[in-house]
């Protein structure tokens, strides 16, 4: 029998390394011969840890296992794929795994992430094939054509911003994969990257034969262990297998890549901070122009693209980009792994076509709140996104479409509140993130998130909050307009959404008390 325990670190945080012990203990004490394979997670995280086993109809799935389970679990028949209080079928057709079109996470929690062997038994590397196939400027012109937007959060044509740097002169170019997930809420270039490390890789060394850069880094957070050790040993298994190196599948393509660290700063995730940070020098934001395209990383041109960005990249080389562009709506083409947390029961990663609604994705696919309360407000986009009420909850996943209602999609995390929230504490936040977080480089953002915090403390004390408030206004106004980069000038986004859409919370109780 195959069984399959995840080794992803949300699984494992909640004891999925114990519950492979124990499941292996009780096999070798049973005589029974089986192997356990440590897969990704599948991204439903309420069901961590999942045990699937191979069976004759399929994998079936049962979670949340814990190590005091498995007995229970053998003898009922686990390996058999027998009904259990924690059997959920077959796992493909769990309803939130059915519903989603698993293009870029197509692999995650099937495979072994470190087999090259699985990597290859489920499409690996086809893209890669068929990119050797072609010139540079085809390369381009097929990512282009598929509509893939940046998915860090801009949303910024991958295909322009690669032939940007395939027309920059330059003796070296680079791509830097910004692995630096800093979004409360978002975990999908985790997962990916323990998950199916083999998709980045691939995704990279395409990039890197589209605008010829030879050489590429990860940049990731500390505060990824899991991924960074999966991707140090993916990366060692590429070079042996001549996927990396002087010659890339034999081809007279060179290109090599590896994993730095960061200290751990949300600014280094913004891209000129990130290359400094790179450099060796402090993470500190670059002014714009020049673009990294023109003068990135040790000044020469550099695609920075985001993780989730790069391993859609396969896929739409070996499908081709007419497959991937007819997948969602309006400008916002292909698919998008929307992350469901915070105050959610079925919280987890659903990868969809653009053009759901909010109402779809939290009530439908994410059940609802956890505690059972009314859902109050959700931030989407990370802790400098817009909080939308429920009236607004009929916006649908598209970029264009979060912004009319001055919002954004950013990195796709969906955070949910109950009606326990206090959104002043929300706003508040806001500020105080900006504050701790800011690199200090310009005025707005170092000065106007500590006045930030001070005002919305006014408020809290009802001393003279109509002032206060259009002292607030205003001050959002001028980091808006007037920050360096998207740090300063998004954190008036929560903070403007939460007054705009529950002034209730700013106090505007002592006034009317007055
Ligand atoms: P931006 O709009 O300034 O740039 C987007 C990208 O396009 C950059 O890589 C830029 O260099 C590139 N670009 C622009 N014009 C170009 C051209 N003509 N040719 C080639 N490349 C060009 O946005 P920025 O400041 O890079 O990112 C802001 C976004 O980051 C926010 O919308 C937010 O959602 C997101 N964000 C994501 C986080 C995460 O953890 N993933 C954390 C914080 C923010
Ligand atoms: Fe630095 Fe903040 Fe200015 Fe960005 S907005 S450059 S983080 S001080």
């Amino acid at each position: 029998a195959v069984l399959y325990v995840p080794c992803d670190a949300a699984a494992l945080a909640v004891g999925a390394d114990r519950v492979a012990d124990t499941l292996a203990e009780e096999l070798s004490a049973r005589g029974v011969d089986a192997q356990i394979v440590r897969n990704g997670s599948r991204g439903m995280h309420w069901l961590e840890p999942l045990v699937e086993v191979e069976t004759e109809r399929g994998r079936i799935a049962y979670g949340p296992v814990t190590p005091a389970d498995i007995a229970g679990l053998l003898d009922a028949g686990l390996l058999e794929g027998a009904d259990h209080a924690l059997c959920h079928g077959l796992t493909e057709e769990m309803p939130f795994l059915k519903r989603q079109t698993r293009l870029t996470f197509s692999r995650c929690g099937i495979t072994d992430p470190l087999s090259l062997e699985h990597y290859e038994a489920h499409h690996g590397f086809l893209g890669l094939k068929r990119a050797l196939e072609m010139t540079p400027a085809e390369i381009v012109q097929e990512v282009t054509d598929s509509g893939l937007r940046g998915r860090g959060g801009a949303g910024f044509p991958t295909g322009i911003k690669w032939n940007t740097v395939l027309k920059a002169q330059g003796d070296q170019k680079y791509i830097v994969c910004n692995a630096d997930e800093g979004d409360s809420g978002t975990f999908s270039d985790r997962m990916i990257m323990e998950g199916d490390p083999f998709v980045l890789i691939e995704g990279m060394a395409i990039a890197g034969i589209a605008v010829g850069a030879t050489k590429g880094y990860i940049y990731t957070r500390s505060e990824y262990p899991h991924a960074i050790a999966i991707l140090y040993d993916a990366i060692q298994i590429a070079r042996k297998a001549g996927i990396l190196g002087a010659s890339v599948m034999g081809s007279e393509h060179a290109f090599d890549m590896e994993v730095r660290e960061g200290a751990g700063a949300y600014v280094c995730g913004e891209e000129t901070s990130l290359l400094n940070s790179l450099e060796g020098k402090r993470g500190i934001v670059r002014a714009k122009p020049p673009l990294p395209a023109i003068e990135g990383l040790f000044g020469k041109p550099t695609v920075v693209n985001n993780v989730m960005s790069l391993a859609s990249v396969p896929i739409i080389m070996d499908r081709g980009a007419r497959f991937y562009r007819d997948y969602g709506v309006g400008y916002s083409h292909g698919t998008i792994p929307i992350q469901l947390t915070g105050n959610i029961k079925n919280s987890g990663l659903f990868e969809t076509a653009f053009g759901l609604t909010l109402n779809e994705l939290i009530y439908d696919i994410g059940g609802g709140t956890l505690s059972g309360r009314p859902v109050k407000a959700v931030q989407v986009g990370g802790p400098l996104g817009a909080y939308f009420p429920p009236s607004l909850f009929d916006t649908i996943f598209d970029y264009e479409a979060f912004v009319e209602r001055n919002g954004m999609i950013g990195h796709a995390g969906i955070v949910v509140f109950d009606d326990t929230v206090d959104m002043l504490k929300q706003a508040r936040f806001a500020m105080e993130f900006c504050a701790i977080e800011s690199c200090g480089k310009c005025t707005p953002c170092r000065i106007g998130s500590v006045r930030g915090v001070e005002v919305l403390d006014r408020i809290a004390r009802g001393d003279q909050p109509e002032q206060q408030i259009e002292l607030l206004t205003d001050l959002c106004d001028t980091m808006k307009m007037g920050s360096l980069c998207a740090l300063g000038g998004f954190a008036p986004y929560p903070v403007m959404s939460s007054l705009t859409h529950f002034p209730q919370d700013f106090h505007v109780k002592p006034l009317t008390d007055a």
